[in-house]
């Protein structure tokens, strides 16, 4: 089984579906955000404050570039579709899954989450969050060789279809 990246918005639940998804089809977990964080050894917020946004998209652009035939699940982080050069990126990757989410629905888990501090979103309004998030969705959209709805799905419903879907397309 080849690596499955997943891709989206801020709060679309990459990381948990990610390990849920690592551990059905018995792969390892990587999540670029952990590993940013391991190598500058600071929070991102904090990488932010210091060196800016974009020392931390440069950043993510070299870890994708490490993975482009990857074995593992791979959580990315929301801003990964920013760069062209990343999207150009994920069109050569076997498996790119868009966890697609309505804008209202990320904006409240955005708000109820307070263990994850994201320096995009940590003091922004909804409609602030939606600007952020919406002009975005055509680089999810071109990105993905699959896109999954999930508002008002469980992630035991998510992971289903993920690879319902992407068995089929291997054996097409
Ligand atoms: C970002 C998303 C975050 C993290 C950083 C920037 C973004 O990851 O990479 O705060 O620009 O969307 P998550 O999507 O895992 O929260």
């Amino acid at each position: 089984m080849k690596g499955i990246v997943l891709i989206g918005f801020m709060g679309a639940g990459k990381t948990t579906i990610g390990r849920m998804l690592s551990e059905e089809i018995n792969v390892g977990h990587l999540d670029f955000d952990d590993v940013i964080i391991e190598e500058i050894g600071m929070t991102i917020q904090e990488y932010f404050d210091q060196f800016g946004e974009e020392a931390f998209r440069k950043r993510e652009t070299e870890i994708l570039s490490r993975y482009l035939d990857p074995k593992h699940v791979i959580s990315t982080g929301g801003g990964i579709v920013l760069k062209e050069e990343n999207r150009k990126l994920l069109k050569q990757m076997p498996t790119v899954v868009y966890l697609k989410t309505d804008a209202d629905e990320l904006v409240k888990r955005l708000k109820a989450d307070h263990t994850s501090i994201r320096p995009l979103v940590v003091s922004k309004s909804p409609e602030e969050i939606k600007e952020v998030y919406l002009p975005r969705i055509p680089f999810y959209q071109e990105s993905a060789s699959l896109i999954v709805e999930t508002t008002g799905k469980s992630p035991a419903e998510i992971v289903a279809e993920i690879l319902a879907t992407d068995v089929k397309q291997a054996g097409a």
